[in-house]
């Protein structure tokens, strides 16, 4: 097993993440032993007959007092109404401050039980059990939780960290190809922005993923880069926009698709489209932008979209990323692979418009 200890400066709080196989019936069992709390368990309807039930066996064999909620899977039940529904359950049945929830799931229950736990009683401690591998790499680090709007997604939360993070790789056996796709991506950028060697390994090991080892390896080294960047920027004010490579251009590509393009596959475009852009900008050579599709390719992602068809209504999609200033999109941009361009500690930044067309024009004939 691995453990990473998340430190967050500006309230002193830390709590451990533990990564590894059976690490259920071991250290989180001798975790949940150590507090007097009632557990919650609280998934979606996807996990309730085997993860959730297990879980709540596991527990109840060991005399571990414990209950469990449930909501519909996916993003569309990311929302206040879900929320209020749990919390209303919570309070009928008399739940008060001595419960601790455990938000067993991908991101959306994550996101969600996080924010929950938040608000509860004013703030009860919450433990993330991620099932998928974005939720392990990205979604179960940093304290970032939320809902989404009609306005928009995550314009709801609270930073809000866990009291331990429990990621047991048996849990992704279940996984479809697809959602290991999403995570996939989301290591590949945390190579891109900060660790050349887990860039390398991905790209020289495609066929390795379902090796236990190899894999508890990858995830270990990808939410290391995720800690030490949120450490040092808990609340997104600035190193942590790194975080955001391949997402200006990502999120304009879901929101032209309107959301029906796996988050993965659309930053996966976006990565490579962000790297030409730093070629294209005179930081980082051409020929990385052929290594990162490459390796990309891997991993059987499409690569395709119709969102460059109207290459204007992609301009304005792009302007909407929290990003912007004036109207004007900014990326995050490599000077190589493992290394992000800064000027004056800064992170991100705005191209010229002929250097924006230029690749715009280039991801069309590329990707539709
Ligand atoms: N808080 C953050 O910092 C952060 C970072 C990245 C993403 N997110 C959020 O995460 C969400 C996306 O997370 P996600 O991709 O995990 O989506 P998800 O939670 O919707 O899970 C994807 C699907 O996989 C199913 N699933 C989950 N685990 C499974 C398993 N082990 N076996 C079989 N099926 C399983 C789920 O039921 C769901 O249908 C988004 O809402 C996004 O905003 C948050
Ligand atoms: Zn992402």
């Amino acid at each position: 097993m691995k453990t990473l200890e998340i430190h967050i400066q500006e309230n002193a709080k830390h709590y451990p993440i533990y990564i590894g196989t059976n690490i259920l019936d071991s250290h989180f069992i001798a975790y949940c032993q150590t507090s007097r709390k009632k557990w919650i368990i609280i998934t979606d309807s996807h996990l309730v007959d085997n993860l959730a039930h297990d879980l709540q066996n596991l527990l109840e064999s060991k005399n571990i007092p414990c209950d469990q909620l449930h909501f519909p899977a996916g993003e569309s039940y990311k929302t206040r109404e879900t929320k209020q529904k749990l919390e209303d359950t919570l309070l009928k049945k008399n739940y008060g401050r001595d419960v601790a929830l455990i938000a067993l799931g991908g991101g959306v229950v994550t996101d969600l039980v996080g924010f929950l736990a938040a608000t509860y009683c004013r703030g009860v401690p919450v433990m993330y059990i991620p099932t998928t591998l974005l939720a392990m790499v990205d979604a179960s680090i940093g304290g970032k939780t939320g809902v989404n709007t009609a306005t928009g997604k995550n314009l709801i939360g609270a930073f809000y960290q866990p009291v331990a993070v429990f990621m047991d790789l048996n849990l992704l056996k279940t996984l479809p190809p697809k959602e290991w796709s999403n995570g996939i991506v989301e290591i590949v950028k945390h190579g891109l922005i900060q660790d050349k060697s887990l860039f390398q390994l991905l790209q020289n090991n495609p066929e390795k993923m379902t090796d236990c080892a190899y894999l508890s390896h990858i995830i270990h080294e990808s939410c290391k880069i995720k800690q030490q960047i949120i450490q040092q920027d808990e609340r997104d004010l600035g190193i942590r926009q790194l975080l955001n490579f391949g997402h200006t251009i990502g999120h304009a590509i879901e929101t032209l698709e309107d959301f029906h393009i796996g988050h993965g596959e659309a930053v996966a475009i976006g990565i490579i489209a962000e790297a030409y852009l730093s070629a294209l900008s005179g930081f980082m050579d051409i020929s990385i932008v052929e290594e990162i599709t490459r390796t990309l390719r891997h991993y059987h992602l499409p690569l395709k979209t119709s969102a460059f068809n109207d290459l204007d209504l992609f301009k304005k999609a792009m302007i909407l990323d929290k990003k912007s200033v004036s109207q004007t999109p900014r990326f995050v941009l490599l000077d190589d692979i493992g290394k992000t361009h800064q000027e004056n500690e800064q992170h991100v930044f705005s191209v010229d418009s002929s250097i924006l067309d230029t690749m715009l024009e280039w991801s069309q004939k590329c990707f539709s």
